[in-house]
């Protein structure tokens, strides 16, 4: 097996679903220890999956948007392992999709601080400790929906589009310290948050069409999501800085087209 996250100490939020969890899983493959971080208690079980399969981690109930919870993994991270060597911020919420007339100050509030300001939070409270070492990989979760219209409300988009802002910003503020930083904007990936949608279509037997309009011509796994992520995390990313990488099928590499009848 692949070790090039050996002696990595990572932190993975969101880490009891989806992308996190897939990622948290794979990082341990290729062997990393993890601190798997989610509100959820389901979270557990990821780092009991983990443990069982001869890998290393522990897992943290914590809110990602509250600041002394974000102290609390960090610190959590640096007691238990000695030291962090990335961080994978990449606990969201999907934002309910509401139209836009209908979304309230609040809804815009909750969308921003879970997806936006938790990612803030992971930088300011890792950066004091990567800047030390000298070294250390910032990885976020962004969206297509950062990219282009039509792959969620517009809470979530402009959320996402602050992640990939915090990212190339945060690059240039982190100029010749040696500490990277990263977004990945996933496409569409059958994961928790995106249930509501798999469900409907399967309801109406429509399932054959999710994630045809990309030149894959599929939707994606966490487990996709997570090798990208594992990479952007690892040395093997060394000249990786300050970029959101899309790994969406192809989706966001189109101007509007029209569907072929082939
Ligand atoms: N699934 C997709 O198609 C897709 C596409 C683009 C981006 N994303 C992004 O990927 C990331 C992971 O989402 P997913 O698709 O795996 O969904 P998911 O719902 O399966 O996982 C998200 C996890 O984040 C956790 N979480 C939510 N709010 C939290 C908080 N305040 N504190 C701690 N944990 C919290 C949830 O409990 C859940 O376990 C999100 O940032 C999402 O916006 C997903």
């Amino acid at each position: 097996m692949d070790v090039m996250l050996k002696n990595k100490n990572i932190i993975i939020t969101g880490a009891a679903s989806g992308i996190g969890r897939a990622s948290s899983k794979l990082a341990a493959d290729f062997g990393a220890q993890v601190l798997c971080v989610d509100l959820s208690d389901a979270v557990h079980d990821t780092a009991a999956q983990i443990n069982e399969s001869g890998g290393r981690a522990i897992s943290l109930q914590a809110d990602v948007s509250d600041e002394a919870a974000v102290k609390g993994y960090v610190d959590t991270c640096i007691c238990e392992f000695g030291r962090i060597d990335g961080i994978y911020a990449n606990a969201g919420i999907g934002g309910g999709g509401k139209p836009m007339l209908e979304l309230t100050v609040e809804d815009w509030q909750r969308t921003l601080t879970v997806n936006t300001v938790s990612v803030f939070l992971a930088v300011k409270h890792t950066v004091p400790h990567f800047t030390q070492q000298g070294f250390g990989s910032i990885l976020c979760t962004a969206s297509v929906a950062a990219l282009r219209a039509n792959a969620g409300g517009v809470d979530y988009s402009a959320s996402k589009a602050g992640v990939v802002s915090i990212v190339q910003t945060v690059a240039y503020q982190l100029y010749g310290t040696g500490v990277r930083i990263n977004a990945i904007c996933p496409g569409l990936i059958e994961t928790g948050m995106t249930k509501p949608i798999f469900d409907r279509a399967r309801g109406k037997g429509s399932d054959d069409r999710i994630g045809q309009i990309n030149p894959t011509k599929r939707y994606g796994q966490p487990q996709e999501i997570g090798q990208m992520a594992c990479f952007l995390l690892s040395d093997r990313a060394s000249y990786v800085n300050g970029q959101a990488v899309p790994v969406d099928g192809g989706l966001s590499a189109s101007h509007p087209w029209v569907f072929p009848k082939v």
